[in-house]
């Protein structure tokens, strides 16, 4: 039986770098899921121009540094294809076709608009005809490999709402060519807490990349919030309040108990609980940090895997694209 096809995307923002918040909200599930379906495994480079297109420097990194972050933390590039959307120009056909049969107000409708022009503070000429249009893009990523399922986070339920109704209206004027995506909506309640207890993100300073050496981390959980309250060893704790303690439940998903009720007690202080949480962290990085390094002095390696992931993809797209130009009418 023919596996369902499965879309994921990410964009490489800043020096690409992908943190624990990435690893456990997104990668972890993807490797799962890359046994079960088709899986195409998308670096969205043209969606970080929406916003970058001034400083485009990095881009090029950023986007490989993704791709090692992704098979360092388990994706097999044998089995899913990993690829920049720019090395595949059907993504830019398809959004050039689609965005003639998207209505304006739905996407000035789109909350992630109104919040980018805003939460970014961007002027009148930097919000683009490009940022307006990102989720029509991102359509094109989805419906350019009739995916089936689509892996995301709540933030981007819009997103693939925008992209079912995109399907429904080319299926309505045109034929059925696309399957409407279904949102598989990643696990909130895995959502790690970044070193100042917010939710970890790279915007927000507080993030622990996988990237991040021994030493690094270490530094990084020394400097993390714990408990307000606990001031000496012998205060109690509140572990559900404590960063530390909470990435504790993660990374020791067995031992945690005990260290919780301990730090409850006030029979351990936040000094020990971060010693122990460094070591463990530590351990579960190791494996990953050791397939980054091979990664990095292999580059070439790495762009044979970029290569082939791109050669994949654009044959599963250029596919649809036949059957797209033939069901508009474009001879
Ligand atoms: N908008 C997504 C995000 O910010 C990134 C993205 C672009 C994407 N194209 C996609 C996600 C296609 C899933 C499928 O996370």
């Amino acid at each position: 039986m023919e596996r369902k096809r499965l879309l994921s995307g990410m964009q490489p923002t800043g020096t690409g770098a992908l943190h624990l918040g990435n690893l456990e909200g997104a990668l972890r599930n993807w490797v799962r899921l890359q046994d079960q379906y088709e899986m195409y495994c998308c670096i969205v480079d043209w969606h970080a121009l929406t916003t970058r297109f001034a400083d485009t420097q990095g881009l090029a990194d950023a986007s490989r540094q993704v791709a090692i972050d992704y098979i360092a933390a388990g994706l097999d590039p044998s089995k899913c294809a990993i690829f920049l959307q720019s090395h595949v120009k059907e993504h830019a056909e398809l959004h050039l076709l689609l965005s003639m049969i998207t209505p304006l107000g739905w996407l000035e409708r789109v909350p992630t608009f109104k919040e980018k022009r805003e939460n970014l503070g961007l002027n009148e000429e930097q919000v683009s005809y490009g940022l307006l249009g990102y989720p029509v893009l991102q359509a094109a990523d989805i419906l350019a490999y009739r995916a089936h399922v689509v892996p995301v986070g709540r933030d981007q339920a819009a997103h693939l709402e925008l992209t079912r109704e995109i399907a429904r209206r080319f299926n309505r004027l045109y034929g059925e060519v696309f399957p409407e995506p279904q949102a598989l909506i990643s696990d909130e309640t895995a959502v790690v807490p970044g070193l100042d207890g917010r939710k970890m993100s790279k915007s927000y300073d507080n993030a622990i990349f996988l990237a991040d050496d021994a030493d690094t981390v270490a530094r990084k959980i020394n400097s993390a919030f714990t408990t307000p309250t606990k001031i000496r060893r012998t205060d109690p704790g509140v572990p559900e309040s404590c960063v530390v303690c909470q990435l504790r439940r993660i990374y020791d998903p067995e031992g945690y108990r005990v260290s919780w009720e301990e730090d409850r007690r006030g029979e351990r202080g936040c000094v020990q609980n971060k010693r122990e949480l460094i070591e463990i962290l530590n351990a579960a990085l190791e494996p990953i940090r050791a397939r980054r390094r091979e990664l990095l002095a292999d580059r070439q390696g790495l762009e044979r895997i970029l290569t082939q992931g791109a050669e994949r993809a654009r044959a599963a797209a250029a596919d649809t694209l036949a059957v797209v130009r033939a069901t508009m009418g474009l001879r």
